[in-house]
């Protein structure tokens, strides 16, 4: 019954510091709203969410696989880390 007690005693504390430190990789909308505003001036308006919630196109014009001058000087700039930021930030969740 012992080994019970610990086990009850450290799952819990174990999920709760799980949700409390998320993935690196997990998207921050809202620090995905702080770095969207140098995109809005050829992408749209202020608080516009655009079509694309997804980092793969920004991820290919950084390595080169998809093509294009402008984009790819952009997203050159952007760490993995911004770009998850940013496509929560689209994706809808909370940004605002
Ligand atoms: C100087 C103008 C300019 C700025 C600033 C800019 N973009 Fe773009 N973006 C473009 C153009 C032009 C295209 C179309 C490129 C193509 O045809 O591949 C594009 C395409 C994209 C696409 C692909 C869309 C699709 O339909 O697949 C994504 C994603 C994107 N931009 C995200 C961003 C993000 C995020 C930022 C800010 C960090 C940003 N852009 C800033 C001009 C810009």
């Amino acid at each position: 019954m012992k080994l019970f007690h610990v086990l009850a005693a450290c799952v819990p504390a174990a999920l709760l510091a799980g949700l409390a430190a998320p993935l690196w990789a997990e998207g921050n909308p809202a620090a995905g709203k702080q770095k969207t505003w140098t995109c809005e001036g050829c992408h749209g308006i202020p608080d516009y969410r655009t079509a694309y919630p997804d980092v793969k196109a920004l991820q290919d014009y950084k390595s080169g696989a998809r093509k294009n001058t402008t984009m790819r000087a952009i997203a050159a700039r952007l760490s993995d880390q911004d770009m998850a930021d940013i496509a929560a930030y689209y994706a809808g969740g909370g940004g605002n």
